[in-house]
């Protein structure tokens, strides 16, 4: 008793052993399975990735086909969920809504899951991919005002999620095959970072036997924060408030970063992890670079207020001393700008990139030896006293 090691932060404490990811951050390194993110970014999408992360190796051509068809063949959500939905504000954000409508699923589908059985662990986990892109579109459509959209199975992942978000009964709607490419790039960019909060989260949720709905909804809980999933709605706040290009405004905004006293931070800057240039950063960025130059708003003022405070940070000792570069969602935002997807649902996407990356944590975990998580803790409080009789 007593003999615990003291880590605030977690910063030095390894929770488990893992195979699913692997980051070397003082070098910039990220594998899947022991791929690289970036070759997978570009040779690969969103569903294969899903495929490499839960089941451990690359697809062949018919799993790939196979998995592909179960997956569309659980996008629809039962009906009666129309109506958790009705019982939020209408202005509710959509993650106040995510976090509700995903810990719902476990109503309808928790009875009779066994989750020490794989098939039926397997199931959840293409019940959650599939149901995700549907739920989150509901959030934004529920947030405007529009009806819902069922999802179109004859469109892929991120096509469908895009009709499902921007389509409505009054007129056609053709999915841009540019945002659809840049919408899968960014969901497989998100996919899965190893042991982060969130995880973690989802690993401690599920250790307890919890079902894996509720297990994903306190994921979705802890992605939320600023310092976590939150941080790409944070940066376009931060561009948005930064305002105009104009140099010394830029500068007036790095200084505040740098200065003790000023809460403000670099939105999107700083890892935990990496010391080094993000991997996923470099390709957000080639993304963007696309995506901006094919709506012909290469000359967006936000995307040259982001890149000229990251050409700032990287050559200013502040930074450079302390290892700060850009993060996956340093770019993110202005992509999902340039696409139309309101600032409100940007951690939407990334809860519903994620989803994949917990649950096939959460599957990891049950599938091998574990226990109960049950961190331990320094009491600092009062000793032993007695309860005042009069
Ligand atoms: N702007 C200014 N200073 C910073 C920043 C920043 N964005 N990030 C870290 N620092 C400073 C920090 O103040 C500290 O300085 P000092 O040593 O003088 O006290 C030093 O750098 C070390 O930072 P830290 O806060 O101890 O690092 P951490 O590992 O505890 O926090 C972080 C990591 C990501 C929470 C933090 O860098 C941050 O808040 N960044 C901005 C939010 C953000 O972009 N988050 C997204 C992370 S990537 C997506 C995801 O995985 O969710």
């Amino acid at each position: 008793e007593g003999l615990f090691t003291y880590d605030p932060g977690f910063v030095a404490t390894a929770s488990c052993e893992s195979s699913i990811t692997y980051i070397d951050g003082a070098a910039g390194v990220l594998l899947h399975r022991g791929y690289p993110i970036g070759q997978l970014a570009e040779h690969s999408n969103y569903v294969e990735l899903c495929y490499l992360l839960l089941f451990g190796e690359l697809p062949s051509k018919a799993q790939y086909d196979d998995f592909a068809a179960t997956v569309r063949n659980h996008t629809m959500v039962h009906e009666q969920l129309v109506n958790f939905f009705k019982g939020f504000r209408r202005d509710a954000h959509p993650m106040a809504i995510l976090c509700g409508v995903v810990g719902g699923l476990a109503a309808f589908y928790h009875d009779n899951l066994d989750i020490t059985k794989e098939e039926e662990r397997r199931v959840s986990a293409i019940r959650l991919i599939a149901k995700m892109p549907t739920l989150a579109a509901m959030c934004h459509k529920y947030n405007i005002g529009q009806p819902f959209n069922y999802p179109r199975n004859d469109l892929d992942y991120a096509e469908n999620f895009l009709y499902m978000m921007f389509g409505n009964p009054c007129e056609s709607y053709e999915v841009n095959p540019v945002f659809a490419k840049a919408m899968d790039r960014i969901f497989m960019l998100h996919a899965d970072h190893e042991q982060n909060a969130s995880t973690s989260t989802v690993r401690l949720a599920g250790s307890t036997g919890a079902n894996p709905f509720a297990c994903i909804s306190a994921g979705i809980a802890a992605l939320w924060g600023p310092a976590h999933g939150g941080a790409n709605e944070a940066v376009l706040n931060m561009l948005d408030e930064i305002g105009d290009d104009s140099e010394e405004n830029i500068q007036r905004f790095i200084d505040r970063a740098k200065d003790k006293d000023d809460p403000f931070k670099l939105m999107g800057f700083g890892h935990r992890v990496y010391r080094n240039f993000d991997p996923r950063a470099k390709v957000m960025k080639e993304t963007c670079d696309e995506v901006l130059g094919e709506l012909g708003k290469a000359d967006d003022v936000q995307l040259k207020i982001a890149k000229r405070l990251e050409q700032i940070a990287l050559e200013d000792d502040y930074f450079i001393e302390r290892k700060l570069y850009p993060n996956v969602d340093f770019y993110s935002g202005i992509i999902l700008k340039a696409i139309g997807i309101p600032t409100n649902m940007f951690t939407v996407i990334f809860a519903m990139a994620r989803t994949i990356g917990w649950t096939s944590h959460w599957n990891e975990m049950i599938s091998g030896s574990y226990r109960i998580s049950r961190p331990r803790q320094l009491y600092i409080g009062h000793s032993q006293r007695d309860y005042p009789t009069k």
